[in-house]
């Protein structure tokens, strides 16, 4: 069969020893130039599934296949295919950007000819041109980012894997680092999985999204889609008391569900009901509001209709899963 860049995974399960079953069965597929976006909160099992598809670590039972080749029989084929930045890339904070891609030419067999040239144009590509011949130490986080995805360019791979290439990232950085992907997956076919706690990011940059959670796939397809199954949107409301809170609360039960809010009183519309209602029924209660808000669903909707938490909520849940630290097992090399 001939490879094509796509990403199939079935069934795919890793266990660690004396860990959680950080992948849990999960089944999906990434089509040829596709971005596909692994959305969950920490602890999720992103970077495990991302470590078994990079050939970084067998996985306890399942198959997945990277480019056509197997990850566990034809590892090497597979890793002559794709390219990786993982979350904890080891940068050399006393060599220059220049050194970094130097080695990494290397380490890819480019001929001699061909390593400076290739290394210019992808520093050139990420911004990083003016900055080359400095020490990676003195590096923004944007630039070290920027930096790992260069690296993982260097033999043109036909998918790339992102390992949340934009955690801690600010905004403009965060943006830049989306226009370098859309273009290499719109212009240049490559197809990319990257993933990410970040909503916003798997809404505006990926084709699709498979949201995980405790190492399953709760919910997968094309961002729209995935908001249009959730469909109503909801209400919330911050009374002017504080105290009115149960009052409120008591009230939008009569419009839908209720959704878990921070500093608002929140309810999921139902079918036929809409915002005038329920600012008629607060009027007539005499309820004073300080603020009402219609909202479209978002992803984090969706992500909390199918776990019953939200994105945030169940990263601080995973924070406490982890105390006492589990015992680290290699996971790398
Ligand atoms: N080497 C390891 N040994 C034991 N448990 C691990 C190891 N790596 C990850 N885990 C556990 O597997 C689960 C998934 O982790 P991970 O894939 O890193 O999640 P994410 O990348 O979504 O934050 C977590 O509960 C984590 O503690
Ligand atoms: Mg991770």
């Amino acid at each position: 069969m001939a490879p094509e860049n796509s990403i199939e995974v079935e069934k795919l399960v890793r266990e660690f020893p004396k860990g959680p079953r950080a992948v849990d069965e999960i089944d999906l597929r990434v089509e040829p130039g596709e971005i596909y976006g692994f959305l969950g909160p920490n602890g999720a099992g992103k970077s495990t599934t991302v470590l078994v598809l990079t050939t970084l670590l067998p996985p306890t039972s399942g198959t997945a296949r990277v480019g056509g080749f197997d990850v566990v029989a034809e590892g090497p084929k597979v890793r002559g295919v794709i390219g990786a930045a993982l979350q904890e890339v080891a940068l050399d904070p006393l060599l220059t950007g220049r050194d970094h891609m130097r080695l990494q030419t290397m380490l890819h067999g480019l001929a001699k000819a061909q390593r400076r040239r290739r290394a210019d144009e992808l520093l050139e590509r990420v911004g990083l041109t003016q900055a080359a011949d400095r020490k990676v130490g003195g590096y923004s986080g944007g630039m070290k980012r920027r930096l790992d995805l260069a690296l993982a360019l260097v033999h043109g791979p036909s998918i790339l894997f992102l390992d949340e290439p934009t955690t801690g990232l600010d905004p403009q950085s965060r943006s830049a680092m989306w226009d370098e992907v859309s273009r290499l997956a719109r212009h240049e076919g490559v197809t990319v999985f990257l993933t990410t706690q970040y909503l916003e990011e798997a809404d505006v940059l990926a084709d699709r999204v498979g949201i995980i959670h405790h190492g399953r796939i709760v919910a997968e397809g094309s961002p729209s889609a995935l908001k249009d199954e959730i469909g109503r949107p909801s209400v919330h409301v911050i009374p002017c008391d504080p105290d009115d809170r149960q009052r409120v609360g008591a009230l939008l039960d009569r419009f839908g569900e209720p959704l878990a809010g921070e500093d608002d009183v929140a309810v999921r519309l139902r079918e036929g009901v809409g915002l005038t209602d329920v600012v008629r029924a607060l009027d007539g209660d005499g309820i004073a509001v300080e603020d009402i808000e219609l909202r479209a669903p978002t992803l984090d909707d969706v992500f909390l209709a199918k776990t019953g938490r939200t994105l945030e909520g169940a990263a601080e849940e995973a924070v406490v899963e982890l105390e006492p630290e589990p015992t680290a097992e290699a996971t790398a090399g």
